[in-house]
């Protein structure tokens, strides 16, 4: 049997190249980089060289990065560090209704101690429209957050529009660019954020470890105290392999992102194109152009998400869907249900996200499958109807 692996979104293979990096320092140079001797100055340089190459590949200054657990820490850190600085009368954050759970539960955990979040809508393809933005901003606005591209459906948001809106305004914009960095030319300037979260693993690098990047002088209260590390903005010793891995899987990200980003949204197209002509009652999700080059979501009419995963799965194919398991039960997607699907609609999602490693022939093979197995599961859906 074939495996092949579409689920990019979730997480990456780390490169080997990154891995090779990282060796020494889970070996003999294990020192501490807050040791004043060898072997923590040796830990040190490390680091600093790391945090020298995502800030370069970011556009911004080296002291402006600090290094996270992940990128859930990231986001965790930009809105809930940021917002516990805000003044009393600044307390209402405008988060889109499409963001991922580290950003919408970080906002969701400032509303009993006095915040207000109000959720920004999106349009039937998953785009916050800027205008809405600039209509929605108060007097009292202390920040907004809107992801680069969603981890569910690849949609991308006008980011740099609203990057402007949020700086004429004078209110903090997060940016949660997960998926995007390694993909697209991330740039903080071009953007215009204030705060932007990344994550290693999903761009090659180790799991466990992510950066945000905090524009100079924005008021920032550590999520984690203790020691005097990132410049006092996260307590704790720093994963020293875990942060040479990420600095070389951004190095080799950036030297073939764009080659990458071609390739992939070449063999998406003809996969997505394969996949409507051939399924029937095949719909796309998010929106056909303002995707991520590596993203392909759809609605197989009638199929549940679980079941075509379960049947992808014994064909070797992992793919995903963005409802979440919970007490045993599938929640519909939260980011489904925010593009106006009913709940049932919801539960009949499913992403196929390509990487590095992907081939036309693995992508022709899951086309056959599901022909097959959409086909398989609707028969049967069609029969148990019919029995009740
Ligand atoms: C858009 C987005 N934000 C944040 C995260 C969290 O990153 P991490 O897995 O490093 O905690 C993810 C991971 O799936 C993501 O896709």
């Amino acid at each position: 049997m074939r495996s092949v692996y579409l689920d990019h979104a979730a997480t990456t293979p780390l490169d080997p190249e990154a891995r090779r990096a990282m060796e020494p320092f889970l070996k003999d140079a294990f020192g501490n980089p807050s040791s004043l001797h060898g072997w923590g100055r040796q830990a040190r340089l490390a680091i600093d060289e790391a945090r020298e190459t995502i800030a370069r590949a970011l556009g911004c200054d080296p002291a402006e990065i600090c290094f996270t657990s992940s990128g859930t820490e990231a986001c965790n850190l930009a809105i809930i560090g940021t917002s516990l600085k805000a003044p009393a009368h600044r307390r209402h954050l405008l988060v889109s209704a499409v963001e991922h759970h580290a950003v919408l539960n970080a906002a969701e955990w400032l509303r009993p101690i006095g915040y207000e979040v109000e959720q920004l809508p999106v349009d039937s393809y998953g785009q916050v429209d800027p205008d809405e933005v600039r209509r929605r901003i108060r007097p009292d606005t202390w920040l907004v957050s809107v992801m680069h591209a969603n981890n569910e459906i690849g949609t991308l948001q006008p980011v740099e529009v609203i990057g402007a809106i949020c700086r004429e305004r004078g209110v903090l914009f997060h940016v949660d660019a997960v998926q995007t960095f390694g993909l697209l030319h991330v740039q903080v300037e071009q953007i215009g954020s204030d705060l932007l979260s990344v994550s290693a693993h999903k761009l090659y690098g180790p799991k466990g470890v992510g950066a945000l990047y905090i524009r100079a002088g924005t008021p920032l209260q550590p999520l984690l105290v203790g020691g005097g590390q990132e410049r006092e903005r996260r307590a704790g010793t720093e994963n020293v392999a875990g942060i040479v891995g990420f600095a070389k899987a951004v190095e080799i990200a950036e030297a073939r992102r764009d080659e990458d980003a071609q390739r992939l949204a070449a063999l998406r197209d003809h996969f997505i194109d394969q996949v409507l002509k051939r399924i029937p009652d095949t719909i796309l999700t998010g929106h056909p152009e303002q995707r991520l080059p590596s993203n392909a979501h759809f609605r197989f009419v009638g199929v549940p998400a679980d079941s075509l995963l379960i049947a992808l799965d014994r064909n070797g194919i992992a793919a995903s869907s963005g409802a979440a398991c919970s007490a045993g039960s599938l929640e519909p997607s939260h980011v489904l249900l925010a593009l106006g699907w009913e709940e049932d609609a919801a539960q009949q999602g499913i992403r196929f996200t390509l990487g590095r490693h992907t081939t036309q022939a693995e992508l022709d093979y899951v086309v056959a499958v599901l022909e097959q197995e959409v086909a398989r599961i609707r028969a049967i859906c069609d029969s148990s109807r019919n029995k009740e």
